[in-house]
This record gives structure tokens, sequence and C-alpha cells, in this order.
């Protein structure tokens, strides 16, 4: 297991482009499973999520290919034995539930591993089923697996299964459970109205795919997204928006190391949370077209922060945040709203000489703090970006074990992060006895 060694204190300094969105990604790939041509997606992150999502699309009968700067899906024919989209893949990476929405829109079943527990949470799927019930779907829980049924559109036993478009209310704005609908919907028979949807700048992303590709959706990226349900979709060409978080990430170290990071072809309007906090924490921020600088001048002040749905503060960036309030001067309460088990990066800045107390959804961060190099373990994506981040402030060498971790959503990050004047090594392998 590769591991990063990293010698602090660094500063970060220079201009660092956004690779593209791994959470808007993962539903164009899925969305692959709906096309009737091939689709092209540029700017897609080559991180491991990626991987295995292609590897499961491959398994579901679409193919992919390289061809220069863009990934081409070619539309197939997922045969009877494989609908399915099988534990294997699933267990490694959750956002394989994304295959059940369009796999049922446009084969009229599917068969997918129920995706198990995770670091940060319970994450149950109730959502997604409960809204493809709402659109006629039969849906069966067994042996690890649910399977869905779309409704047969004729009399007889060869009417082919078709999805009817209906109205669904989120209990809570999901962000997949919000895609998987939407790809469920544009190819059933009618119209479909999804209440208290999320407004993700990556559920955006897929609408504008879809649509390219011939669906017709109103309202993405608000609460309520009507789709009027069409025969077929063809192909179509996409990029990907930015990644927001993986940007905010080299955002928050450049106000972490008293840096001065440029961050380029972003969406600004994305990232609005996160630059609010930063400017109210005493960071200098600036924005001109797509392009966003982050200076961190002078003495950071603590702030407190709750996660929030989008257009609130990012849950995917509290960790790094919590990072970025060792540094600052005073207490800040950070309240993670979104997932119920997302702290378990505070231990390991303790072993950094962090001041972290917990109590439940709450912590509660002293600052600033000294901090200094030491082994620590990586649990998830973002608390391994945020041990990165806070192994930068440290004086001494830090080493970040388990960062396979980071390998799903961060491409290229010592290299990025070597541009930036920070020196962060990769060694590879398990540690020597
Ligand atoms: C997406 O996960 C992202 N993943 C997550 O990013 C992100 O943290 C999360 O949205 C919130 O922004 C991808 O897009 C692939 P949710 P998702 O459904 O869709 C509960 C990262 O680091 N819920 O919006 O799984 C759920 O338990 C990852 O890149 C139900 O109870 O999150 C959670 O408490 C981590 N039942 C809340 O809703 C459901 O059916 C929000 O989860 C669905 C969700």
């Amino acid at each position: 297991m590769d591991r990063f060694l990293i010698h602090g204190p660094a500063t970060l300094r220079g201009r660092v482009r956004a690779s593209g969105a791994k959470n808007a990604a993962l539903p164009a790939l899925a969305a692959c499973l709906l096309a009737g041509e091939p689709v092209a997606l540029t700017r897609v992150p080559r991180v491991r999520d990626i991987g295995t999502m292609r590897k499961l699309l491959d398994h579901l009968g679409v193919a992919s290919e390289e061809r220069g700067d863009a990934l081409v899906f070619h539309p197939g024919t997922p045969a009877e034995e494989n609908g399915e989209a099988p534990y294997e893949l699933v267990k490694t990476m959750r956002a394989s539930v994304l295959s059940l929405g369009p796999l049922t829109a446009r084969w009229g079943r599917a068969r997918v591993s129920l995706p198990g527990g995770c670091a940060i949470g319970v994450r149950p799927i109730d959502q997604h089923l409960a809204g493809l019930e709402a659109l006629g779907a039969d849906i069966h829980v067994a042996g690890g697996y649910v399977e869905a049924r779309a409704p047969r559109s004729g009399s007889g036993a060869g009417a082919a299964r078709r999805l009817r478009g209906g109205r669904f209310r989120f209990a809570m704005p999901t962000v997949t459970g919000t895609e998987n609908l939407l790809m469920a919907a544009v190819l059933a028979d009618g119209t479909t109205v999804l209440e208290n949807c999320a407004r993700e700048p990556e559920v955006g992303d897929l609408a504008r795919l879809l649509s390219a590709m011939g669906a017709r959706i109103e309202g993405a990226g608000t609460e309520t997204i009507t789709v009027h349900g069409v025969p077929e979709l063809g192909g179509a060409r996409h990029e990907v928006i930015p990644d927001r978080i993986e940007g905010g990430t080299y955002l928050v170290g450049a106000a972490l190391t008293g840096g001065d990071v440029t961050l380029e072809d972003a969406e600004p309007a994305d990232l609005a949370p996160l630059l609010e906090k930063l400017a109210e924490v005493g960071a200098t921020v600036e924005v001109s077209g797509r392009s966003i600088r982050v200076a961190g001048t002078g003495e950071l002040r603590s702030a407190d922060v709750a996660t929030a749905p989008h257009p609130g503060f990012p849950t995917d960036l509290q960790a790094q945040y919590l990072a970025l309030m060792t540094r600052a001067t005073g207490v800040a309460t950070v309240s993670e709203t979104v997932f119920e088990n997302r702290f378990q990066h505070v231990p390991e800045l303790a072993r950094l000489g962090a001041v972290i107390e917990v109590a439940g959804p709450v912590a509660r961060v002293h600052g600033p703090t000294e901090l200094a190099g030491a082994h620590v373990m990586a649990t998830d994506l973002r608390a391994s970006a945020c041990l990165v981040l806070a192994g930068l402030a440290a004086h001494g060498e830090t080493t970040i074990h388990r960062i396979y971790h980071l390998d799903r959503g961060y491409e290229r990050m010592e290299g990025k992060l070597h541009d930036l004047g920070a020196t962060v090594e990769r060694v590879r392998g398990p540690m020597p006895d």
C-alpha cells in the first residue's frame, strides 16, 4: 500500500488547473448506459473510481476507449445474464448504484448489488428505490442485491418493459438519488416531476449531458425537476465540469500554508460557499473570470461552519476546513449535518498535535496550534486530503498511510503539489518491517 511522505512546513504558491469533477464524471459515465450512439466525454479525471466505473460499464456491454483528450463510450446491449452490477465491483465503489436507474429505464430491468456500509455513514439508498417505484418499477431486494423491473408497457408476455412518468418527493436532497431518478425518467413513458431534489452542480452537469443526448429536462439545479420522457436517446460530446472539491482543497491549502494559489479554469460560482468562508477567516480571495486566487496573508481567524446540501457548505470540504481551523486563532465549531460519521480524521489530526473535541456531529477546533510531523492513517477520500494539507503545515516529516483512498478522487495530487512548491513523495508498497 502506497504512502505519502510530506516535508513541512511548506508554502503553496503558483497556479493549478482543476481536474474534471469525479462526482460529475461518474453519473456521466452511467448515463452512457442510456445512449443509442457513442458518447465522447472530455475532462474526465483519471482517478481510480473512474477506472472502476469503466469496468462496470464494460461488464454491462458499454465499451470505452481513449480518443485524443476524450473517453468515447460505445453503446452496447447487456447480455441477458449480465444486466447486473456485481458485488465485486459495487463493493469497491458505492457510486455503482448509479447504474440502477439507467439500466431499468433502458432495458426494463436491472440487478445491482446493494452498496454496503461506508466509513462516513450508513448511506442507505431507500430514496433511490422509492423513486423508482414511483415510476412504476417493481423493486425486489434479496441476497444483497436489488432487482428492479419496469412495468410491461403493453399486454402480452412479450410486451416491452418501460417506466412510467410519475411524481416523487425526496425525503432529503440526495445527490446520487436525484441523478438516478433523472436517468430513469428520461426514457419513461410520460412526464415525471421530482421534488426536493439535490441542487449540486454535478446534477446540473448530468442534465446538460442528457439534454445533449436528446432528453427533455427542466429545472435541473433547482429543487423541482420536470422530465418529459422520450422513446430513445442518441449520443453526445460533453465536457465534464471542473472539480470544485479538488479545486477547493488546493485553495484551502493556500490559506493554511500562508501561500498564494490561483485555481485556473474553475467555476467560481460552484465554490461560493467556500470562498465566502475563506474571506471570513481572513484569507485574500480574488475571482476573475474562471480563475480564483486565494492568499493566506496573515493571521487566520476561527469561524464556525455547518455543512449542508448545495448551496450550503459542502460536506466534502469539511475535513479540509477543519485542518485549516487548527491554524486559526480562536475556537471554531464545525457541524457535520450530512453524514453521521465524518470526523475520522480528527484522531489523526490529534497525532499531528491538533486540539479538537468531538461531541456527536460537532467538532470544536482550538487554534492556532503548531503541528508536528507524524505517521497518520487515511480513512476515506476527503479525510486523506485533510491529512495532506495538515502535513504541509506541520514541522518535519509526515507519513500518510493508505493513500489509496486519495487516489480514488484526486488526479496527480503529488504532481500538482510539487508544481505549487511542496515536497510530497509517494512511496510504493508496504512499510518495511
Ligand atoms: C454524493 O454522495 C457524493 N458522491 C458524495 O461525495 C457527497 O459527500 C454527497 O453526495 C453529499 O454531497 C457522489 O456524487 C458519487 P447523498 P451520495 O445521497 O449521493 C442520506 C466524495 O467524497 N440518504 O446526497 O451518496 C445519506 O445517508 C463523496 O466524493 C438516505 O438516507 O450522498 C446522507 O446522510 C463522499 N437515503 C444524505 O442523505 C437515500 O436513499 C445525503 O446523501 C439517499 C441518501
